[in-house]
C-alpha cells in the first residue's frame, strides 16, 4: 500500500486526477472503476480540466461505478446514474455506451446483480479502481458485517443512512431503503485501487482501515491484502498516523 500525503483537498484531487490520467494516456481503452460521494467531486472537475485543455481523451474509456440505489430512475436527481452524468460523463468526450452502473430501476435483484457481474466480466475487469471511504470504513455500500460479500448484492440500507439521506427527498417514504453494490471481491479484483480521502472527521477510521487488524467490521482494511493500492489521502485525514 503506498500512501501518498497531500496537502489538502485540492491537493489531493489533482494528485488523484493524475494517477487517472496517467492510465489513461498508458491505456486508451482502459476500464475504470468510478465511485460517487462528495470526495472524488475535485478529482473530476481536475480530470474536465484537464480534458478541455486537450490533454485528456476519454473516447476509448469504459466505466463501471460501484454502486446505485435501488428504485431511482436515471433523471432522478439522487441517482448515481445522474451524479456520474453530472460530474463527469456529460463534460467529456466519453461514449455514454460505455458508462456502467447497476440498474436501480431493476426490480428483481438476484437479476440486476447478475446481469451487472456479467456487465464486469464482459468489459474485462476493472483496471483502475476509484473509491472513497465511509466514515464507518465502508467501501462501495459493502457495511460493515460478518464477512466481505463477493460479488454484486443488494444491500438493505441502515436507518442512519436513510435518515442522512431524508433531507434529499420531498418525504421519507422516497428515501431509497435499498442499494446495489459490487462486493468486495470485485473491488479486489481490480489491477490497480486509488482511494481518496479527505478531512480530520476521516482521520480515525483511515487509521483502522489500513493500520489495524483486516476485518469485515472495516470492510477496507481488506485493501491491505491488495498489491496495488494507492492511498492518497490530505493532512486532515492522516492527522492520526505518523
Ligand atoms: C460511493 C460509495 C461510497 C462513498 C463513501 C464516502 O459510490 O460507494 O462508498 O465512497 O460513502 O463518501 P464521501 O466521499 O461522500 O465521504
Amino acid at each position: 500500500m503506498k500512501i501518498i500525503r497531500a496537502k489538502d483537498y485540492k491537493d489531493m484531487s489533482r494528485k488523484a486526477a493524475n494517477i487517472i490520467s496517467a492510465q489513461i494516456i498508458m491505456k486508451p481503452n482502459c476500464v475504470l472503476g468510478l465511485a460517487t460521494g462528495s470526495t472524488p467531486i475535485g478529482t473530476y472537475d481536475q480530470l474536465v480540466e484537464w480534458y478541455n485543455k486537450g490533454d485528456l481523451d476519454f473516447s476509448e474509456v469504459t466505466t463501471v461505478n460501484l454502486d446505485e440505489y435501488k428504485g431511482l430512475t436515471r433523471e432522478n436527481d439522487q441517482s448515481y446514474y445522474y451524479f456520474m452524468n453530472d460530474k463527469l460523463f456529460s463534460r467529456v468526450n466519453i461514449n455514454k455506451d460505455r458508462t456502467f452502473l447497476p440498474d436501480g430501476m431493476e426490480p428483481d435483484s438476484d437479476k440486476a446483480c447478475r446481469d451487472y457481474n456479467e456487465i464486469i466480466a464482459s468489459v474485462g475487469g476493472v483496471d483502475l479502481q476509484l473509491l472513497g471511504l465511509g466514515h464507518n470504513g465502508h467501501i462501495g455500500f459493502n457495511e460493515p458485517g460478518m464477512a466481505f460479500e463477493a460479488e454484486t448484492h443488494c444491500v438493505n440500507l441502515t436507518e442512519s443512512t436513510m435518515k442522512a439521506n431524508q433531507r434529499f427527498f420531498a418525504s421519507m417514504d422516497e428515501v431509497p431503503k435499498q442499494a446495489y453494490t459490487m462486493g468486495i471481491k470485485t473491488i479486489m479484483q481490480a489491477k490497480k485501487i486509488l482511494i481518496v480521502i479527505s478531512g480530520e472527521d476521516k482521520a480515525q477510521i483511515v487509521k483502522e482501515a489500513f493500520f489495524g487488524p483486516i476485518t469485515p467490521k472495516v470492510q477496507a482494511s481488506v485493501l491491505q491484502l491488495h498489491n496495488d493500492v494507492i492511498v492518497v489521502a490530505d493532512e486532515a485525514a492522516l492527522s492520526l498516523v505518523k
